[in-house]
C-alpha cells in the first residue's frame, strides 16, 4: 500500500503520544513516527509498558506500532525524511529570570524549531500541539526563516483539547479540531493538509479554523474558563459546609440552567493536572506583559482559591482529629490528579501527602495506576510513608482515609469491613464527594465530605 502521508511528533508525552496514536489508527494509509530526547520514553512506547495509562490506548497502540505507527530516538534523520511536523514539547512554567513562577518557559520549543531548521532539506509544515503563549508562533517562524532561503516553512496551530482519563475518547471524537494559521497562500494550503488529516475521522463542521493568534490564544482561555469553573464551585462549597447547604444539590440546581451548563461543577480538593495551573499563570503574566493588571489578577484568584481548597480541607482533617495528627496513620486513596490516568502532575495529594508528614503523620498510599509517580513525588520527604497497592490493607489499622482521586473503584469499597479494620473513632475525608456518605455515616464513620455538612458521631 502506498502510504500518503509521513507524519512526525516531536515530544512523545501525554499529548504526542496518544495523538499521534488515533491518527496512526484512524490512517492506516499515513506513516506516523513520534520521535522524543529521552530514549527510555521511546523505549517504554515501544514495551507491553506503555508511559501513558490511558483507557483504550493500549488496544490503539498494539493495532498501529510496527505497521505505520513508529517510536523512535533519531531525532534528526526522522526531522529530513518527514514533511509534516507537529511539536509537542513541553512548556512548564518558568522557574528562573524573567517571568519566574509565571511565564511559560519556552525554550524546548525553541529548541526544537532550531532542531528543525537544522535538520530539514525540504519544505516542511510545523504544527504547534503544545499550549503556548499567544504570539509564538512568530518566534517559531523567525527561527525557521532565519537561514536557508530556499525550504519554506509554514508554522501551524492546532492545540489539542483532550483531557487525560478520556484521551482516547476526546481524540475520537473532539468537541472541535481548532487550526489557526495565517492568510497566505502557502500557510492555507498547509491549512489545508491538516484539515485533510483530521477529515478522515471527524466531521468538518467540526474542524474550524482561525487566524494563528486566536488559535493559540483559545487553548488558553479554554483551560482558565475550565479552571475557573472548578474554582466557582469550590468557592461556594465552603460556604456550604457554613450554612448545610449541600453542593451537589447546588450545582445540580445551576447546572441545569443551560446557559450555565452542568459540566465542571464538581467540587473537591481542587483541580490538579500539567495544564490548568500553568496556563493561567500563562494567561495572567500576558496580561500584565500588556499592562492588563486587573485581568491578570482576576485570572490570578482561580489559582488563589485552589490553593485555598486544599488548605481548607486540611486545616479541617486537622480540626476534626482532635488538633493532632502526630503518629496517627493516615491512608490516602488515589494520588494521581484525576480519575483513569497515572499522571500525578500538580496533583493536590502531593501537598496533602506533604503537610500530612509535616504534621508528623504516618501515611499510607494506594492507587491503582500512580503509585509509582507517587513514589517519585514524595521521594524527598523526609517522614513516613508507606505504599499499599491494596486498598483494604492500606486502609487497615489506620485512623483515617482520605480520598483524594475519584477512581471508581473507592464507590464500591466494603465499607463495613475496613470499618472493623480500622483505629476508632475512624475517620473518611471525601475530597472527591463519591462515597454514599450516609451509608458510611451509619456504619459509624465519621464522614467529612466537600460542600457538605458533617456527619459526625463525636
Ligand atoms: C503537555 C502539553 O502537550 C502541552 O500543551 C503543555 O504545554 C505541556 O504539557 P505533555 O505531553 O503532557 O505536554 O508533556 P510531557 O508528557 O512532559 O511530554 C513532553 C515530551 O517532550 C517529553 O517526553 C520530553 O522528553 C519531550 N521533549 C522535550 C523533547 O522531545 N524534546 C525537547 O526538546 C524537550
Ligand atoms: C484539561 C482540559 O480539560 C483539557 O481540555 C486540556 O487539553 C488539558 O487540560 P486535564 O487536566 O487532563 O484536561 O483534566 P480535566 O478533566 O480538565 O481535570 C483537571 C482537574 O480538575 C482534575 O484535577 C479534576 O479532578 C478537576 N476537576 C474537574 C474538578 O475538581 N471538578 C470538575 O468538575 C472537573
Amino acid at each position: 500500500m502506498k502510504l500518503k502521508k509521513n507524519i512526525l511528533c516531536i515530544g512523545a508525552g501525554y499529548v504526542g503520544g496518544p495523538s499521534m496514536a488515533m491518527i496512526a489508527y484512524k490512517c492506516p494509509d499515513y506513516r506516523v513516527t513520534v520521535v522524543d530526547i529521552n530514549g527510555d520514553r521511546i523505549d517504554a512506547w515501544n514495551s507491553d509498558n506503555l508511559p501513558v495509562y490511558e483507557p483504550g490506548l493500549e488496544k490503539i497502540v498494539k493495532k498501529t506500532r510496527g505497521n505505520n505507527l513508529f517510536f523512535r530516538k533519531d531525532i534528526e534523520n526522522q526531522i529530513k525524511e518527514n514533511d509534516i511536523i507537529f511539536v509537542s514539547v513541553n512548556t512548564p512554567t518558568k522557574t528562573y529570570g524573567a517571568g519566574a513562577d509565571m511565564a511559560a518557559d519556552l525554550q524546548y520549543v525553541e529548541k526544537t524549531a532550531r532542531q528543525i531548521l537544522k535538520y530539514s532539506r525540504s519544505s516542511k509544515i510545523v504544527i504547534e500541539k503544545s499550549t503556548l503563549p499567544v504570539k509564538t508562533a512568530l518566534a517559531i517562524e523567525k527561527i525557521l526563516s532565519s537561514s536557508k532561503g530556499r525550504i519554506k516553512f509554514d508554522v501551524l496551530s492546532n492545540p489539542e483539547f483532550m483531557a487525560e482519563g478520556t484521551a482516547v475518547k476526546d481524540l475520537e471524537n473532539p468537541d472541535r479540531v481548532l487550526i489557526g494559521s495565517r492568510e497566505t497562500k502557502s500557510a492555507l494550503n498547509a491549512r489545508n493538509q491538516l484539515i485533510e488529516i483530521y477529515a478522515r475521522w471527524i466531521p468538518l463542521k467540526k474542524i474550524i479554523t482561525s487566524n494563528i493568534w486566536s488559535s493559540e490564544l483559545s487553548k488558553l482561555v479554554a483551560n482558565a474558563f475550565l479552571a475557573q469553573r472548578v474554582s466557582s464551585i469550590n468557592s461556594i462549597s465552603a460556604l456550604c459546609e457554613k450554612t448545610d447547604a449541600d453542593i451537589t444539590e447546588v450545582a445540580k440546581a445551576v447546572g441545569m440552567d443551560s446557559r450555565i451548563g452542568d459540566k465542571f461543577l464538581k467540587a473537591g480538593i481542587g483541580f490538579g493536572g500539567s495544564c490548568f495551573k500553568k496556563d493561567i499563570l500563562n494567561l495572567a503574566y500576558l496580561c500584565e506583559y500588556y499592562g492588563l493588571n486587573e485581568v491578570a489578577s482576576y485570572w490570578k484568584s482561580v489559582i488563589k482559591i485552589n490553593q485555598y481548597q486544599q488548605d481548607r480541607f486540611i486545616a479541617n482533617i486537622l480540626h476534626r482529629m482532635f488538633g493532632t495528627l502526630a503518629g496517627k496513620k493516615i491512608c490516602i486513596w488515589g494520588f494521581a490528579f484525576k480519575a483513569d490516568t497515572s499522571d500525578t502532575r500538580e496533583s493536590p495529594a502531593i501537598y496533602v501527602a506533604k503537610k500530612l508528614i509535616a504534621e508528623q503523620a504516618e501515611i499510607i498510599i494506594s492507587d491503582p495506576q500512580a503509585m509509582k509517580n507517587a513514589v517519585s513525588d514524595l521521594a524527598d520527604s523526609k517522614g513516613t510513608i508507606r505504599y499499599v497497592e491494596d486498598p483494604y490493607e492500606a486502609a487497615s489499622g489506620c485512623h483515617a482515609i482520605l480520598i483524594l482521586t475519584d477512581w471508581d473503584l473507592y464507590r464500591k469499597m466494603d465499607f463495613r469491613k475496613i470499618y472493623r479494620s480500622m483505629v476508632k473513632p475512624a475517620f473518611i475525608f471525601d475530597g472527591r464527594n463519591i462515597i454514599e456518605r450516609e451509608k458510611c455515616f451509619d456504619i459509624g464513620f465519621n464522614v467529612y465530605s466537600i460542600g457538605k455538612s458533617a456527619l459526625s458521631h463525636i
